[in-house]
């Protein structure tokens, strides 16, 4: 019989010491069964080489469930049509629908597209610096990380300036998943969420703007391409994807830094490393610490040595792929000057995330401003206070308070 290890995979509590817990699962069980504290199993996998297997075989390891003989996620009868239509998000459906959707948006999020945003992300991250300066002591996160990556996929989308807050407290929530109780917590934030979308779409449709929304909508309007489901699960993906991940990219690396004073000195002094440096932090505390549900598709399945049923969920841990210590030298040091770096922080295989280039530009932006402006940076309370936010993909910090200036260093 599988023996099923049981982990609170979304709790803060996992997170703060969850690369103790892949060290260990690397060595002993790489394709472990674990059950949830909702008795949902599934098998976590944690080496390089079968993380990479299992994101690029999209043939044995799918995204719909009902593509694996299981029931589809969106049909869910007493849940109202509006949730499950947020379902159909490029990142949980397979070919052909997959390249579909992702043919739609790809072109805005190529390099050359995104380096036109370049000024306007430099003069948010410069403005944003001004103020958190003058206060002295400050939420990195609230202050700094988020703002950035908020205001530039809202002004992509064309989300108006009143809204943002909402749209903050909404994505929150549905990026808050407690496993304790499913999915449940998701349906109302994800139907408040799909109504306020829904306006907007409205609003395009009389009046078409230069912006992501109205390409979209003109996109279903000419039928075939995109329907009203796919519509706004497009909307919500984007939006959410967008900010929640560049946020702990920065935040997370900032930590990082601040915990190698070496590293953040030499970034200081050599700020032509800033594009290894990006990288390197995103290697080092993987912002989407665990790769979204795929199951497996196959009778007689293998990976990594362990045989697994048909219709299993499989979660690739790519934080842990990018500490493995079969591929990587000295996983756990902070070398800001590591390369080659194949991290798979972005995925691999045809879900290898769309908003790569946007996500390292905001990066490489934002970590450079810092690090030029406030090199001596430094936590404002101690570092076992800091809480990560709980979430079964995402590796955040609740917040990060720092002081800038000469000050005392505390610790
Ligand atoms: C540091 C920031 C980011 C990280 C670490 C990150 C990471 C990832 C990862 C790991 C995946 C694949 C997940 C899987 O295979 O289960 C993914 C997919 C995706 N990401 Fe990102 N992402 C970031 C920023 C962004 C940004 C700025 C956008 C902008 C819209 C974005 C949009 C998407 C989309 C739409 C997908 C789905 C792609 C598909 O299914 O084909 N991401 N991202």
């Amino acid at each position: 019989m599988t023996e099923f290890r049981r982990f609170d995979l979304s709790s803060g509590a996992f997170r703060a010491n969850s690369h103790a817990v892949y060290r260990e699962l690397r060595d002993a069980a790489p394709v472990c069964p674990v059950m949830l504290p909702s008795k949902q199993q599934l098998y976590l996998v944690t080496r390089y080489d079968d993380v990479m297997t299992l994101v690029k075989d999209n043939r044995r390891f799918v995204k719909q469930p009902e593509n694996a003989g299981l029931r589809s996620r969106t049909n869910i009868p007493w849940l109202p049509r509006m949730f499950r239509a947020m379902g159909s998000n490029m990142l949980y459906v397979d070919q052909p629908d997959h390249t579909r959707l992702r043919n739609l948006v790809h072109k805005a999020f190529t390099p050359r597209m995104v380096e036109s945003m370049r000024t306007r992300i430099e003069t948010l991250a410069d403005e944003l610096l001004d103020r958190a300066e003058a206060s002295g002591t400050f939420d990195l996160l609230e202050d700094y990380a988020l703002p950035i990556p908020m205001t530039v996929i809202a002004e992509m989308l064309g989300v108006p300036e009143k809204d943002r807050a909402r749209f903050r407290s909404l994505s929150e929530k549905i990026i808050s998943v407690d496993t304790n109780n499913g999915n449940l917590s998701m349906v109302l934030p994800i139907m408040r969420f799909a109504i306020y979308l829904r306006d907007l779409y409205r609003d395009r449709r009389r009046n078409p703007k230069d912006d992501l929304l109205t390409a979209l909508v003109e996109a279903e309007a000419e039928g075939e391409r995109l329907d009203e489901d796919e519509l706004l699960a497009m909307g919500l993906l984007l939006l959410i994807a967008g900010h929640e991940t560049t946020v702990n990219l920065i935040t997370n690396g900032t930590l990082a830094l601040i915990e190698n004073p070496e590293q953040m000195q030499l970034l200081h002094d050599q700020p032509e490393l800033t594009r290894t440096a990006v990288e390197e932090l995103l290697r080092y505390y993987s912002p989407i610490e665990i790769a979204t549900d795929r199951y497996v598709a196959v009778e007689d399945c293998e990976l990594g040595g362990e045989p697994l049923p048909k219709g299993a969920l499989v979660m690739a841990v790519l934080g842990s792929a990018n500490r493995d210590e079969r591929r990587f030298e000295n996983p756990d040091t902070l070398d800001i000057t590591r390369d080659p770096n194949p991290h798979v922080a972005f995925g691999q295989g045809i879900h290898y995330c769309v908003g790569a280039p946007l996500a390292r530009l905001e990066g490489e932006i934002a970590m450079r401003a810092l690090v030029q402006r406030l090199p001596d940076i430094h936590l404002a309370v101690a570092p076992d206070s800091l809480r990560y936010r709980k979430s079964l993909f995402l590796r955040g910090l609740e917040k990060l308070p720092v002081t800038a200036g000469a000050t005392e260093k505390s610790h």
